[in-house]
């Protein structure tokens, strides 16, 4: 595990999250649980807004609420100073419940419905990022009709390839996200937003991908765009106000990874900060407004999921799966991506590892794993296992499949454990059914 002040082993061997016993909080809130360290969110957070403001001065963190969304979440953002960006109706609706400042909204997406457009428009949303033609015909005609000017990024595909899983590259030639810069796609909506009277054009926006590791993508990423940024100015004469470099700050789940402390995360945003700022002062540009938008760097190692241990089956001289009372309708991502968790015993902390154990959960089918091949102390019914690094895309892409529960989620700091996302019953799960 990747250890830290407030993630840590304590005297009586347990795994301590945030100053709160494991075991205890199995006790008082049940499994599956989501346990969430807000410590680390907060610390992180902290961290980002410092580096920005001490190597640029002029910009916003934008915390990508898909990595995990609810209105906790938002607030505790919002607390911090950061902005917010959203991707659908809900999330939108999920921040301004709890009176997020909407002029600190991105608001993304590459199909957003029209209704979602006009709430985004009538909700006084800082900035839409447009992802198509008839987007932007949509999105004046409904800035039109609420007698506004909506200000907007368009979101460009800067051709870098990321070292990622191909599922969350973003930004390759074949992608179906953004405007190619290489195609000449992005000029020509450029040109063609420039003809809308109620859209506000101040800049571009671009993701390269997820879970990076390879920082000089983003030194790649940030010269390609403001080299755009130097031709659209000398042949168009528009000079923009912002840029928008995205997230995708890799995190570390497993041994593969390397262990990213803050202040690792916080050199992402340094190198693009210092990076940005050569380039704009080489290329003679003007200092956009720097956005960044991080998501699982920010919610990601601050997630625990805690399970109770269930049946052992040993498939004689070929695998042991030990079963968890959780599975791929809480966490989907080895299903999706092949993803690697680290696992322990959070009762056996101190304990050596005797048998490899794969992590299967409770769904229907056999793809249904958390983790393969891991070395664990020998296992009883009734422990406590711990999978690290699951507070992004995990309880936001949960579903309930097989009609399971989404397990609640528990904000966990100095020792003090609370909801943050209350658990579901069985009436929850029939609530809309005719
Ligand atoms: N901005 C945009 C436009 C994005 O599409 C994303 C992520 C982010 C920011 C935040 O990226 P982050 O800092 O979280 O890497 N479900 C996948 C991840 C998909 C990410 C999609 N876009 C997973 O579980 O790995």
């Amino acid at each position: 595990m990747n250890e830290r002040n407030t993630l840590k082993i304590n005297n009586f061997g347990h795994l301590e999250i945030g100053g709160a016993d494991a075991i205890e909080l199995v006790k008082n809130f049940g499994t599956p649980l989501y346990v969430m360290d807000q410590a680390h969110i907060e610390n992180v957070c902290l961290a980002y807004s410092e580096v920005l403001n001490k190597e640029y001065g002029y910009g916003m963190v934008a915390y990508a609420s898909k990595a995990f969304s609810c209105k906790e979440i938002y607030r505790i953002i919002n607390s911090l100073g950061l902005g917010a960006d959203v991707v659908s109706g809900g999330e939108l609706y999920t921040a301004k419940c709890t009176g997020f400042p909407t002029e600190k909204i991105i608001f993304h997406g590459n199909n957003k419905s029209e209704q979602e457009l006009i709430e985004a428009v009538s909700s006084n949303v800082g900035i839409i990022v447009v992802d198509s033609f008839d987007e932007v015909d949509l999105l004046d005609k409904i800035s039109k009709n609420a007698n506004k000017i909506q200000t907007i990024l368009i979101r460009v595909n800067p051709g870098i390839e990321a070292h990622t899983h191909h599922y969350i590259q973003t930004a390759k030639i074949d992608s179906k996200f953004g405007f190619s810069i290489d195609s000449g796609e992005a000029e020509e909506i450029i040109k063609y937003v420039s003809t809308k009277s109620n859209l506000k054009l101040k800049g571009l926006h671009c993701h390269i991908g997820s879970q990076i590791f390879e920082k000089q993508s983003y030194v790649l990423a940030v010269d390609k765009m403001t080299s755009f940024y130097k031709h659209i100015k000398e042949t168009l004469c528009i000079e923009f106000d912002i840029l928008n470099m995205g997230g995708g700050f890799g995190i570390w789940y497993s041994d593969g990874d390397a262990k990213t402390t803050v202040s690792d995360y916080a050199d992402y945003v340094k190198l693009i900060a210092t990076e940005l700022k050569r380039n704009v002062e080489k290329k003679g540009l003007i200092k956009p407004y720097l956005i960044l938008e991080p998501g699982r760097s920010i919610v990601g190692e601050a997630g625990i999921t805690l399970y109770s241990a269930g049946n052992v089956k040993e498939i004689k001289g070929i695998k042991n799966y030990l079963a968890i009372n959780g599975g791929m309708f809480e966490n989907p991502r080895f299903a999706l991506y092949q993803a690697k968790y680290t696992v322990k015993v959070a009762n056996k902390m101190m304990d050596k590892g005797v048998k490899t154990y794969t992590i299967a959960g409770k769904c229907c089918e056999s793809g249904d794993i958390i983790a393969e091949d891991v070395l664990l102390p020998s296992v009883e019914r009734g422990d406590v296992i711990a999978v690290f690094s699951t507070g992004a895309y995990n309880y936001s892409m949960a579903s309930n499949y097989n009609r399971n529960f989404i397990p609640p989620v528990v904000m966990v700091k100095d020792g003090v454990a609370r909801y943050v996302v209350k658990p579901q019953t069985y009436e929850d799960l029939v609530r809309n059914d005719i």
